[in-house]
């Protein structure tokens, strides 16, 4: 017979490499059949297993005639490693191998292992091999690349390593290690065969991948990405901190684009099946081999708590690996030599207005700049802002304004921050607060804090400014109904930014550890969606951390440590009201930006919030107002409560509020609270009024 055909005519993918690198594996296999099976040489191999002569006659074509049988994979080898060798680099096997250092043993047996997933008429092969299973053991494939390499080649050592660094998985563990079977990573097999793994992760060939230069960021930043893009492939890990609103994913993106590769993306987002930060990065592990075949690097996110430390292993894996994170946490593990931090900086407001024309594309919306003054939102919930504004406006057939813009970021601040800090919408002005002068004072301070809290921060000498944070500390003291939390929501509306309020039942969990995570989770939120954080009863949270007596205590003491900590790096607005500011610890009062103490009204200010609240269309006498004022010393919401149930009596029969509804009202509230109240209805119907005879009496 003569030889007619070449390799070098067999068009070179994947798919096709794949396929010749199995034909070897099957010489093998066949001839480890011919040593062990039942004596009766390939003739007899061939007529227990009909399907292997498809095989050889699709190698024997290209076979040499004067090579004999003994000599034939060592020949092919040699062979198909010349035919691979120009296109090395783009073939996922080769890639693979290339990241692990693996040997020609190793790749054989990674072959061998996966005969079975490519036909399952192997299974028999297997079957006859192992005497009991219809997939390769370890026993066999030792066996079976001893047969080609010798046991110089270490083939137990490399099956061994293969393992370990979860390139084959072993099954059937409980069981002595000869007799594992043992199968490639199925998602690696689909890369290796030229195909996409399904779901497993998020891919993005890097054609699609930004670069250095469309990231929205300072000079000085765009200068260290560069440097270090242009170094990735000699680094180990590379961590990019940034909040998980900022363009931290795409500064990892855009680092693999310069280094000329792909990203696979390991994130709690396209994978809610995974939330521990110690599962996302087991993943990304397990899936090192996948992108190491597809010439991908592997970018995972996660967001450990402060002081937290994880562990990110790599294997024998040789090359670059992205950890996307927050500002807390640590990430240590094996085989890191280098380690280089990113930091994304925060966007000000010229950047903001420059990443929202950005995310808008060629879209116009009037008065971006002015958004982009007012929230501190940064490039990634930017793009989410977008994205929804725009499905809102084409579902109406409009074009996007303002108003979309708004609506679509209330929606995400709701997203992230519902379940445990619901939204109260902000509303009112500083004229529907009714406090003395001193509180409206530092009502007034307060807001220009906020207000002006990024040019604050830039304003001290660089010596001194470290520490003064963009964020904003505020304590509300005062007695129950004095408008504290009303106070909150009217600086939210003043200052434009969403108010919302820590639900302490749903925080604070029964489980050590959990109460500090959902804190974690909320301040990072509203830190981030820049919102003003409500923490209503900051006594609970907040109180004096006490000697520890019993377990209880201790773990009381760890939150108030906690969210100490943490609300001294707060980079947001936090509002925290109390009735008992005694309660509260000192270390913390320490810490408050702004404290404003509210006061039972005056007979004044008690005055001008039942002109506030009474209906517009009231008939309530001037002279019943008077005289609630001078003798009920109500706070703020003790009058609410009883306007509104004046309202309720008035309802039923269509009426404005008479005085005869206020007076009951204001009885019953004082029922409520378990005193007698103190203005006497009947002294007045009767045409005598208690202020007349009070002021007789003093004249
Ligand atoms: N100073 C005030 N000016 C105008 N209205 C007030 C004032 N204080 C209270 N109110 C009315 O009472 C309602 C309840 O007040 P708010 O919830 O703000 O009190 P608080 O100080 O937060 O009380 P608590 O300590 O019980 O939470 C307000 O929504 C408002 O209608
Ligand atoms: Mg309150």
């Amino acid at each position: 017979m003569t030889t007619t055909a070449t390799l070098a005519d067999v068009p070179l993918d994947a798919r096709a490499h794949v396929e010749v690198r199995l034909q070897g594996a099957v010489l093998l296999v066949v001839d480890q059949l011919c040593r062990v099976g039942a004596g009766d040489g390939l003739s007899g191999v061939l007529k227990r297993h009909r399907f292997l002569g498809d095989y050889l006659d699709a190698i024997l074509p290209f076979v040499p005639p004067e090579l004999g049988w003994a000599d034939l994979h060592a020949w092919w080898l040699e062979t198909v490693t010349q035919w691979e060798l120009p296109a090395a680099g783009d073939l996922p096997l080769c890639r693979l191998g290339a990241a692990y250092g693996l040997d020609r043993v190793a790749l054989t047996q990674l072959l061998v292992a996966g005969l079975v997933d490519e036909d399952s008429r192997f299974g028999g092969v297997f079957a006859e091999l192992t005497g009991s299973s219809r997939r390769p053991t370890v026993e066999s494939i030792v066996g079976i690349t001893t047969l080609l390499f010798g046991t110089a080649g270490e083939p137990d050592a490399a099956l061994a390593r293969a393992i370990h660094d979860g390139i084959l998985t072993a099954y059937g563990t409980q069981h002595p290690r000869s007799e594992w079977t043992v199968a490639p990573l199925p998602e690696l097999w689909e890369v290796l065969r030229g195909r996409m793994p399904g779901g497993a992760a998020s891919i993005t060939a890097r054609d699609a991948l930004p670069g250095i230069d469309d990231l929205v960021t300072t000079e000085d930043f765009r200068q260290q990405c560069a440097q270090v893009g242009a170094a990735f492939a000699d680094m180990d890990l590379v961590l990019v901190r940034g909040t998980a609103g900022s363009d931290r994913a795409l500064v990892a993106q855009a680092l693999a684009q310069t280094a000329g590769k792909g990203v696979l993306h390991v994130a709690a987002p396209h994978r809610p099946d995974l939330r521990a930060t110690a599962e996302l990065l087991g993943e990304a592990s397990r899936l090192l081999p996948v992108a190491a075949a597809l010439g991908a690097v592997t970018v995972v996110e996660i967001d450990p708590m402060p002081g937290e430390s994880v562990r990110l292993d790599r294997g024998a894996y040789r090359g670059p690996m992205v950890v996307v994170m927050g500002h807390t946490g640590v990430v240590d593990g094996a085989g890191h030599r280098s380690k280089v931090t990113l930091d994304v900086p925060r966007l000000g407001s010229a950047g903001r207005a420059q990443r929202w024309r950005q995310a808008l594309g060629g879209m116009s919306v009037v008065d971006l700049e002015g958004i982009a003054a007012a929230s501190g939102l940064q490039g990634r919930h930017i793009d989410e802002v977008v994205r929804s504004a725009v499905s809102l406006a084409s579902v109406r057939g409009e074009a996007v304004t303002l108003r979309h813009v708004r609506a679509a970021s209330r929606d995400l601040d709701r997203r992230l921050l519902e379940d445990l800090a619901p939204r109260l919408d902000p509303a009112g002005d500083w004229s529907d607060v009714v406090v003395g002068d001193y509180t409206a004072v530092r009502l007034a301070e307060l807001e220009s804090r906020c207000r002006y809290r990024e040019r604050v921060a830039d304003a001290l000498p660089s010596a001194y400014s470290s520490g003064t944070g963009v964020g904003v500390r505020a304590l509300f003291t005062g007695p129950s109904g004095t408008g504290k939390t009303l106070a909150a929501t009217v600086l939210g509306s003043r200052l434009g930014l969403g108010v919302h309020r820590l639900d302490l039942s749903a925080v604070v969990d029964k489980y050590i550890g959990e109460t500090e995570k959902n804190l974690h989770r909320v301040l990072s939120a509203a830190e981030e969606l820049d919102v003003v954080l409500l923490i209503d009863e900051g006594d609970a949270l907040l109180g004096r951390r006490t000697e520890v007596r019993s377990a209880n205590d201790r773990f009381a003491n760890l939150e108030t440590n906690f969210l100490l900590q943490r609300l001294e790096h707060y980079r947001g607005i936090v509002v925290v009201t109390t009735n008992a500011p005694d309660q509260v610890d000192a270390a913390f009062q320490r810490r408050m930006d702004v404290v404003v103490d509210f006061l039972a009204p005056s007979a004044r200010e008690r005055a001008d919030i039942w002109r506030l609240h009474l209906p517009a269309d009231h008939q309530v006498s001037a002279e019943l107002v008077d005289e609630l004022v001078q003798r009920c010393t109500m706070t703020g919401g003790q009058i609410r409560n009883a306007v509104l149930h004046a309202v309720v009596l008035a309802l039923p029969t269509a009426r404005p509020v008479s005085d005869c509804d206020v007076e009951q009202a204001v009885a019953s509230e004082y029922q409520k609270a378990g005193a007698a109240s103190p203005y006497d209805p009947s002294g007045r119907r009767h045409g005598v009024s208690h202020a007349r005879v009070f002021r007789e009496v003093v004249s």
